[in-house]
């Protein structure tokens, strides 16, 4: 906002109420009053009133230093020097007053904002995220990488989807009560989904071929929870469909996944086994990372990687549980054969393409699927399977708290 007041200009006609610089007493009764005001001053604010007061351009003294242009000669140079020493002098008082504000507010400003770092926090303690889901992402970002995409299907299923579909007949001894949970009432055909392979046919009928999916999900069978089984798990399925897809394929990508959940020089072997929904079908295994298909750990060697460890796989083979003495003692995690049973897979059978509306003359597929607890169980030595049920985050911790 402008000043309405004008700004003093040197007094040719000098103003008798005002200081004078040629009257000693009254320049030091303002100098007086200027360093009693300044001393008194309590905060920084008060200061800069002050100064502005005694020593800004409408002050007193400022004032009587414009009269001295009007002065005569010798007059002159001694209001001169006087008005100088009398300026200087509120304008040190004022500095001083400041470097001890200053360092009074600064020091106010430790204690006013002093943090007890003894205090007790008023945080919650972080959860962890359960390994299972991390295992899970683990797979779906190697998926995704390779340009896939992952997919969910439904957890209660439809039995069409769940057996006939992927060639299951009728008399299949997977139907029977002992392995699948029927929904009530039965006559409306639905099951809590066994595999989830199901959402192979869901996948070609909504997107056609050719396709690239990963589908990670829930399944469940009727096991008591035991050490080694649980009525609910989780699997990944994997299923590619195209024109020209072999074995070749399947195996490249196998091989690859292997290495990216279980580490650098993991290697797969397959051996013949029989799906009703793939032709031929095989059983993958993967050399044990525990003792790296020796068979063998040396002796004390803990079960196992240790939960929440590296994976075995990520460690350097000569470090583990070779023992060139022969002094070793069977590998429990692949029970001494070298080899761990990963999961099923297969070259999709013409069926399930043709069920799936896809035309098996045209495009073939090759199609894998694996259990997740047992992957953490043999890559981090989880020995327990009801470990991974219970929900206990001392459990999940291990495992880190990445959220
Ligand atoms: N669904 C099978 C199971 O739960 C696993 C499986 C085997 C999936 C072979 C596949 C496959 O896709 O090709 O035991």
């Amino acid at each position: 906002m402008p000043d309405p007041t004008p700004e003093p200009a040197p007094n040719r006609d000098p103003d008798p109420v005002a200081v004078s610089p040629t009257d000693a007493e009254q320049v030091e009764a303002a100098v007086a009053e200027a360093l009693s005001a300044v001393a008194a001053a309590g905060d920084l604010d008060e200061l800069t009133a002050a100064a502005r007061a005694h020593g800004g351009d409408r002050s007193p003294l400022s004032l009587a230093n414009r009269e001295i242009g009007a002065l005569p000669g010798p007059a002159k140079a001694e209001a001169g020097r006087r008005m100088g020493q009398a300026r200087r002098d509120v304008a040190e008082a004022v500095a001083e007053r400041r470097a001890v504000l200053e360092a009074e507010r600064d020091a106010a400003v430790l204690v006013t904002e002093a943090q007890d770092l003894t205090q007790p926090t008023s945080r919650r303690p972080r959860g962890a995220r359960h390994p299972l889901g991390l295992l899970v992402e683990e797979v779906e970002d190697f998926f995704t990488g390779l340009g896939w995409t992952v997919l969910e299907g439904p957890e209660v299923e439809a039995e069409w989807f769940n057996f006939d579909a992927l060639n299951f007949g009728p008399d299949h001894p997977a139907r029977q009560m002992q392995d699948t949970f029927f929904v009530d009432p039965p006559e409306d055909g639905l099951v809590l989904r066994t595999h989830t392979s199901p959402v192979q046919a869901r996948a070609l009928l909504d997107h056609g071929a050719p396709l690239y999916v990963a589908v990670p999900g829930r399944v469940f069978r009727t096991d008591e929870l035991d050490a080694t089984h649980t009525p609910v798990f989780t699997q990944v399925e994997g299923l590619a469909v195209d024109e020209h897809l072999t074995m070749a394929n399947l195996r490249g990508v196998l091989d690859a996944m292997a290495v990216a959940v279980l580490g650098e020089g993991t290697t797969t072997r397959l051996r013949p086994a029989f799906f009703p929904f793939t032709e031929p079908s095989a059983e993958m295994d993967v050399r044990c990372p525990v003792c790296a298909g020796t068979g063998e750990v040396a002796p004390g060697a803990a079960r196992g990687a240790g939960a929440g460890a590296p994976s075995a796989a990520e460690e350097d083979a000569s470090t583990r549980t070779e023992d060139p003495a022969g002094e070793g003692v069977p590998c429990r995690t692949c029970g001494s054969t070298g080899w761990i049973e990963w999961g099923g897979c297969g070259m999709v059978n013409p069926h399930v393409l043709r069920a799936a509306g896809v035309d098996p003359e045209r495009y073939s597929g090759f199609a894998f699927g694996m259990g997740i607890e047992r992957t953490l169980m043999f890559r981090n030595g989880v020995e327990d399977m009801r470990d991974m049920v219970e929900g206990d985050v001392r459990f999940s911790r291990q495992f880190g708290t990445e959220v």
